[in-house]
């Protein structure tokens, strides 16, 4: 299973946004909407081995965090307006579960935890974990567990130095995605081109 968390820190985690504008009222939802589609949909399909994690931590219901299964999603367009409105439904969904209960079924494949990071990585299975971070090691040429890989990525503003102190605790390598300073789902377009490469040339 690969494994995609994304960390919004002004990313909305309430349902109260307009979906004429989200980048203006959902704290640039937009990046991390943008982020799911590179890191879950091909063309024409859902990538089945792979979960995209979306922290959430912006406005006064956060923080929580949605969960997205490849493998059970139902309803995910590649279209923004599309998954802004899927997103919508899932931070409104009800039952509310009491924060620390983990991850709650809220649509087909999708997943919400009332908290943030820490519901994540009480969720992640074992594997090897890495943080994007320009600058660091090119991913290209370094080892990495094709099994069960997990990668964190920073929004517009990367990572607070809160999440990169608790994500390097963790032991997450550091890893680059080229020269240059990208948009987070362009980083995680890297990511998984040079993981297909890899599992297409064992
Ligand atoms: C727009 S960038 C953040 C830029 C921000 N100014 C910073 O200092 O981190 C969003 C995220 O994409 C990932 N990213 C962007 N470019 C990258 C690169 N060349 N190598 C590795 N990760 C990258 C990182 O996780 C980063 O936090």
């Amino acid at each position: 299973m690969r494994r995609f968390v994304v960390i919004g820190q002004r990313a909305t985690a309430s349902a109260d946004f307009s979906l004429l504008d989200v980048p203006g009222t959902a704290g640039r939802l937009d990046l991390l909407l943008r982020f799911l589609r590179a890191a879950l949909l091909v063309s024409h399909g859902l990538r089945r081995d792979t979960q995209v994690y979306l922290a959430l931590y912006g406005g006064p219901e956060a923080p929580r965090a949605l969960r997205f299964d490849g493998a059970t999603a139902r309803f995910v367009r590649p279209d923004e307006r599309s998954l802004a409105t899927l997103v919508q439904k899932s931070l409104a969904a009800a039952p509310r579960a009491p924060r620390g209960a983990g991850f709650v079924e809220v649509r087909p494949g999708v997943f919400r935890a009332e908290d943030g990071l820490e519901a994540v990585l009480a969720d992640l299975g074992p594997g090897e974990t890495y943080a994007l971070e320009e600058g660091a090691p090119d991913l290209r040429a370094a080892t990495l567990d094709l099994a069960n890989p997990v990668f964190f990525v920073g929004d517009a503003q990367g990572f607070a130095p809160e999440v990169r102190a608790r994500i390097a605790a963790l032991g997450a390598r550091p890893l680059g995605a080229g020269p240059v300073s990208l948009h987070a789902e362009d980083a995680v377009t890297v990511v998984v081109n040079e993981l297909d490469r890899r599992a297409a040339s064992r």
